[in-house]
């Protein structure tokens, strides 16, 4: 396999790719004769690159690295300058791949990544098809994965959608969610599906709500060119929240193939009751950080982030009230909430159950029993907990919550796989399962629309303020109070 990553030399690159591919061949699960070719704009030669992806490996790896381990995986890795946008951009790429596929004995078995901007995504593929990178399906193997974002709304999704579509076709398309490829996202399937106690409770009978919370400490830091297009609804809520929704609240499948499971999630978007007009003012909340501490430090607000507008209108927080309208989820509300700048970095999903009737344990009002939930930590300390009722020992009753708890690092010990371990492996192996497909892109997009389109009527209006290091804005806590309810800090 000769896996070309466009983009080799960015950040992404850097941070991520080279190190999950570098700890897969530490696994010893890559495919025996493999070439990982780096492309950029910048010139750099095969070791430059090397020193490169070692300087990556050695701050990002999950493992630290093993001399033995690095001299066999550096021997892998080439670098080829080509610009993607240019007149026969790939000529020089394409001769370069027919020697090194030709020096370590590789077939021509090809993944493309598309770690480059997104505007050069439609391009690239055009390139790709141009240059004769892609023969046909039932020749060799040639398969494109496709970073977030796809689009920044739901025409620029088509976009790029159709231009991929040109060239590949949907089973040679990978587009990633790297939510998806996290250990504790793929668990939910396996909670629900493989324990018969969780599943038959999972429904409007017995749950009251569902909270997701995805909460970054930081700030925008270097990404202010990217987050200033996005904001919180279009970097988080489109993609990973939504997916995370969608493994919640999922049918059973079937079966365990791709598109019986993707199938199964492009139903629950396609559920989601749309929200717009003046719903939209009612059931979303957006907001922007102001100054404020973090760990006791002052933190600046957005606006005076370097590149950052001074006028800006991007939401940092999101806050969400959702319904899902199939047999499943009537009435139950979906409460989802995203921030930066929140008091830590946590992601989690809690399901909370319906109480107990106001009889025996639960019957004085003023002190009502907590209800039972079950939290799914995604990040960091990944693992779940129940939380239920307990008596306290003693002569008297007297009832306190407690929690069983389950953590991935005591019980599996070790480190779990960075997400993007898992995805590139599944990309080898040609398993999409974790993988966005394009219907679910588009119907996740055309849900959120609206939402957009409502924000660009009002301009300033409507958009909330909340000091760095809180837990978002008044107007956040109201959206869930209202009903009765209350955020579960993670
Ligand atoms: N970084 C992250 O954590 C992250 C997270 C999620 C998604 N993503 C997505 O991943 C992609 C890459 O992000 P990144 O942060 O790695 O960006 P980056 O650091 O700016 O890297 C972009 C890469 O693309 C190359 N490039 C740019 N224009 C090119 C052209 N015309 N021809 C050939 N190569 C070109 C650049 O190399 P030269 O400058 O040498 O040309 C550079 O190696 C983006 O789509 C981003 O949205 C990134």
């Amino acid at each position: 396999m000769t896996i070309v990553i466009f983009g080799g030399g960015g950040d992404l690159a850097r941070r991520k790719l080279l190190p999950a591919l570098y700890n897969l061949h530490v696994d010893g699960v890559l495919p025996p004769r493999i070439a990982i070719v780096g492309v950029g704009r910048k010139p750099m030669s095969d070791d430059d690159y090397r020193a490169f992806a070692k300087a990556g490996v050695e701050k990002f790896s999950r493992r630290p690295i093993e001399a033995h381990a690095w001299e066999a995986f550096a021997a892998a890795l080439f670098f080829v300058a080509a610009e993607v946008d240019g007149e026969q951009a790939l000529a020089p790429l394409g001769a370069r791949l027919d020697i090194v596929e030709h020096e370590r004995g590789l077939n021509g078995d090809r993944i493309y990544y598309l770690a480059i901007p997104p505007t050069l995504f439609a391009p690239t593929v055009q390139q790709l098809a141009r240059s004769r990178f892609v023969p046909p399906p039932e020749g060799r193997i040639a398969r494109v994965i496709v970073e977030k974002p796809i689009g920044r709304d739901l025409q620029s999704a088509r976009v790029i959608n159709d231009a991929i579509a040109e060239v590949f076709q949907e089973p040679q398309v990978y587009r990633i969610d790297h939510y998806l490829g996290k250990e504790t996202v793929q668990n939910i399937l396996v909670m629900r599906f493989a324990n018969s106690i969780f599943e038959p409770l999972f429904n409007q009978k017995y749950v009251d709500h569902v909270q997701i919370t995805v909460a970054e400490e930081e700030g925008v830091g270097t990404r202010a060119g990217y987050y200033e297009q996005a904001g919180a609804l279009r970097d988080m809520v489109q993609n990973h929240i939504l997916q995370l929704l969608a493994m919640v609240a999922m049918e059973p499948p079937h079966s365990l193939d791709a598109d019986v499971i993707r199938d199964e999630r492009l139903e629950v978007l396609k559920s989601l009751r749309p929200i717009e007009g003046e719903a939209v003012d009612a059931n979303v909340v957006r907001a922007q950080y102001g100054p404020g501490f973090i760990l006791g430090k002052a933190a600046p607000g957005y606006t005076e982030e370097s590149g950052v507008a001074p006028a800006s209108t991007t939401e940092t927080y999101v806050a969400l009230r959702v319904c899902i309208d199939n047999w499943r989820w009537a009435g139950v509300p979906f409460f989802l909430r995203t921030g930066k700048r929140l008091p830590k970095r946590a992601s989690e999903i809690s399901v909370h159950l319906k109480e107990v009737p106001p009889i025996l344990f639960n019957a004085d009002r003023s002190a009502r029993l907590d209800p039972t939930i079950l939290s799914i930590r995604i990040q960091p300390d990944e693992g779940f907990s129940l939380g239920i009722n307990s008596k306290v020992p003693g002569p008297h009753v007297q009832i306190y919550p407690v929690k069983m708890d389950f953590h991935y690092g005591s019980t599996f010990g070790g480190s779990s796989p960075e997400a993007y371990e898992r995805l590139l492996l599944d990309v080898i192996a040609g398993d999409a399962t974790l993988f966005m497909r394009r219907d679910a892109v588009e119907a996740a997009w055309q849900w959120v629309m609206p939402i957009l389109d409502r924000w660009a009527e009002r301009g300033r209006d409507g958009l909330a303020a909340y000091p760095a290091g809180e837990w978002g804005p008044s107007e956040g806590e109201a959206l869930i109070e209202s009903t009765g309810r209350r955020w579960m800090a993670p």
